[in-house]
């Protein structure tokens, strides 16, 4: 048989990819480091048959950009028959939660598994990388770092009991896609000094993981946040993924003093990130106003 299920996860990166040397290979500048998500999660459905007369996927998804991830499996398998794709999020497509990167995650597994591929998890990692950048560190186990061509687990799920309160505050699709924002990273005047500054921020921030230092660890995620989001409004042209109710969100914790730190992607989403202890206080504070979605770190792509 040729089908196979697999489930990923989104994931959140602390140290953020933004900008790619070689668009085609989805090759980053920098490296960057992630947690995988819990809940916020893809399950994908592949199954090719000779009976199928045409190729399928779900409705509401880049059915383009999937089967063009597709076939670059099936060129590796060497099989022409025909695919139906089916796939589920667990929150909403395209609004900054990195919906790229479970979908192409579980999308590699599933079809590598259905067309008999038996890849290593290196090589996973590497062909998710060519449907989405980010989608390469969903493929490893819990906190995860992209260094060139794929991604791997650099401590487990279960090493810090972290949690990413995920704020809600939009869940339309976004204007601009991360993809055409990587393509213009280099007119910003800020980018080359981000660039510069990317080692030592590794370096603190996998230093405050060895420890497991929150506050050290907060305040590296919270100044590479803010100096992707100065990159991407310095580009041309612009692109301000941020709404007035992002910054609220950021107020709100900032002002309760609670050991909580905030990190955004693509969208205007906040990603609340603290120390499971913490956890209730941060949710308390922010439940009555926004919909919130509480992640843990969790394991990679499998299949089911
Ligand atoms: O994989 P893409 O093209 O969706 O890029 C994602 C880029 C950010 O989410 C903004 C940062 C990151 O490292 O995930």
């Amino acid at each position: 048989m040729m089908k196979a299920t697999a489930i990923a996860p989104a994931n959140i990166a602390f140290i953020k990819y933004w900008g790619r040397k070689d668009a085609k290979l989805r090759l980053a500048y920098n490296s960057s480091i992630s947690m995988n998500l819990s809940a916020c999660t893809t399950t994908t459905t592949v199954e090719f048959s000779s009976d199928f007369i045409e190729d399928q996927v779900s409705e509401g998804f880049d059915a383009r950009r999937i089967l063009n991830h597709v076939d670059r499996l099936r060129k590796l398998a060497g099989i022409h028959t025909h695919v139906h794709v089916t796939t589920q999020n667990s929150f909403p497509t395209s609004a900054g939660i990195a919906s790229s990167a479970s979908g192409f995650a579980a999308l590699t597994v599933a079809a590598a598994s259905a067309l008999h591929l038996n890849c290593s998890e290196k090589e996973l990692s590497g062909l998710a990388r060519l449907g989405s950048g980010s989608a390469c560190r969903s493929i490893p186990d819990g906190f995860v770092q992209w260094d060139d061509t794929f991604a791997y687990s650099i401590h487990p799920p279960e090493y810090w009991d972290l949690r990413d309160i995920l704020v809600i505050v939009e869940s339309q699709a976004k204007d601009v896609s991360s993809s055409k924002g990587h393509d213009m990273v280099t007119t910003s005047p800020h980018f080359q000094k981000r660039l510069e500054r990317i080692p030592d921020r590794i370096a603190r921030l996998k230093e405050a993981m060895k420890v497991k230092n929150i506050q050290m660890f907060g305040e590296v995620i919270e100044e590479d946040c803010l100096d992707m989001h100065h990159v991407m409004q310095t580009q041309v042209p612009p692109l301000f993924y941020w709404n007035k109710q992002t910054k609220q969100v950021i107020d709100a914790i900032k002002k309760s003093g609670l050991p909580a730190y905030f990190t955004i992607d693509a969208g205007p989403n906040v990603h609340i990130i603290c120390e499971a202890k913490d956890e209730k206080e941060v949710v308390n504070l922010l439940r009555t106003k926004y919909k919130i979605m509480v992640n843990k770190p969790s394991k990679g792509a499998h299949l089911i």
